[in-house]
């Protein structure tokens, strides 16, 4: 089904989900596979690419930038990669705050100037983050007052040692990717466990590169070798149909090649600790990423307390884990996760907003949020603020609420899960998807 920029979704009651599926190519992967596929030295092969419109910006963007990508189907790439050469225009990376950040890592090592933009959502999102390391790294970047659109011109990097003052995989990798192109080493400093795909799959192209507890350290000068790899599922987007599982009396649901790295498994280990049913068996690596199959159950979950290094191991899962909690037994709170306030949107106040509307009780707090359940939700119509995981989120609740919800501009569900409502019907849901 082509989902129109008007797309709502209409949830009915949920009957039991079951089935095993798969989902979505890993986004964060999908992204570093064709930028880092355009500077490799020849052809790198890629399977069960994210085919989004986050990930698409970004192919678009190296296709501008001069290299060639075959695609044999919709998920499988053939990316030329070696020189970049200047783009015709300004490079648009729509809504992907990851394509923007590390594509400006890139792009300011480059001999040429560019532009790098998106929509009016990626211009509201804090820049300042990548430009003030870029910055001591000697790029020769301009903003508009720390937003996008940036004007990178060229200039010579040298290489630095940053202490990042927030755990961001989207800063390191700028910081690293930059640090291909400087002079000298780049060391980067992280405070939590960011999301460490960079890391693995710049090693695997055979760049220079350590790694010793939060800390990595970059050495120019070695080609990055191409790539050859088999994107593994997106635990982001598992992440909606374990809640959904979980929540929806009878359900089981199996879930199978979900990349399940473990700078990205946080919710699981949350919901596990909340009770929940879910058994998680390892298959073997993809794209040097470990791989398994998730079988989830019916689950009746108690609250608990996400703080401390958790956040970073779950940062977009939030959303949904603020519908799983208002169905479990207790109170939970949430602490030290201000940084959902810079993502798509600023997701504990809409999110907050958008759940009242089904009659939840939330209390926001400046870093979090603090929840007491079981929580009765009424199917109301909301809005998905062009926010996947916002919009994703509600269609969830909707399936445990009572009555009828509507989530409005839904659309945007694509950006990292393309077919998310036909997944949920073949598992069982009423989900129907309808122009506005
Ligand atoms: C991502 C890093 C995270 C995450 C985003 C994808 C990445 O952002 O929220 O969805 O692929 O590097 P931050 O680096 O801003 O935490």
């Amino acid at each position: 089904m082509v989902e129109t920029p008007k797309d709502k979704f209409v949830i009915n009651p949920s009957a039991a989900l079951c089935g095993t599926t798969k989902v979505p190519g890993d986004k964060s992967l999908s992204h570093r596979a064709v930028l880092f596929g355009a500077l490799a030295q020849g052809e790198s092969r890629v399977r069960g690419w994210l085919a989004a419109g986050d990930t698409e910006a970004s192919l678009r963007a190296i296709q501008a930038l001069g290299v060639q990508v075959e695609r044999h189907g919709t998920h499988d790439l053939t990316i030329h990669g070696g020189t970049l050469s200047p783009a015709a225009g300004a490079l648009d990376l729509v809504n992907a705050g990851t394509g923007i950040r590390l594509l400006a890592g890139i792009m300011a090592g480059q001999p040429f100037s560019s532009v790098l933009d998106g929509s009016e959502q990626l211009r509201r999102r804090p820049m300042k983050r990548i430009l003030a390391p870029l910055g001591m790294m000697g790029a020769d970047i301009h903003s508009v007052d720390n937003h996008a659109p940036l004007l990178i011109r060229p200039a010579q990097l040298r290489g630095i040692q940053y202490d990042m003052p927030v755990a961001s995989a989207q800063v390191k990798s700028a910081v690293l990717l930059a640090g291909l192109f400087a002079k000298g080493a780049t060391t980067v400093t992280q405070p939590g466990p960011a999301r460490d795909h960079t890391e693995r799959m710049l090693a695997a192209m055979g760049a220079d590169l350590s790694l010793n507890g939060n800390v990595a350290v970059l050495n120019p000068g070695n080609a990055l070798q191409p790539v050859d790899m088999t994107v593994p599922g997106d635990m982001s987007s598992a992440a909606f149909l374990i809640v959904a599982a979980l929540l929806v009396p009878g359900s089981d649901i199996t879930l199978t090649g979900v990349n399940l790295n473990d700078t990205r498994t946080g919710l699981l280990d949350v919901l596990l600790g909340m009770g929940a049913d879910i058994t998680v068996t390892e298959t073997g690596l993809e794209a040097g990423e470990p791989v398994g199959t998730i079988r989830v159950r019916h689950s009746v979950l108690k609250g608990t307390e996400v703080g401390g290094d958790l956040v970073v191991r779950m940062i977009d899962e939030f959303p949904i884990l603020m519908v799983a909690v208002l169905t479990a037994d207790g109170t939970t709170t949430v602490r030290e996760a201000e940084e959902l306030r810079v993502k798509e949107t600023d997701r504990l106040a809409v999110m907050t907003a958008e759940l009242r509307k089904l009659g939840a009780e939330i209390t926001e707090t400046k870093d979090g949020f603090r929840i007491t359940g079981p929580q009765d939700l009424m199917g109301a119509t909301v809005d998905g603020h062009d926010d996947h995981r916002i919009a994703m989120s509600m269609v969830v609740a909707g399936l445990v609420a009572e009555g009828r919800t509507t989530v409005l501009d839904a659309r945007c569900a694509g950006d990292s899960f393309p077919g998310f409502a036909e997944t949920l019907v073949s598992l069982g849901a009423d989900v129907r998807v309808s122009e506005m």
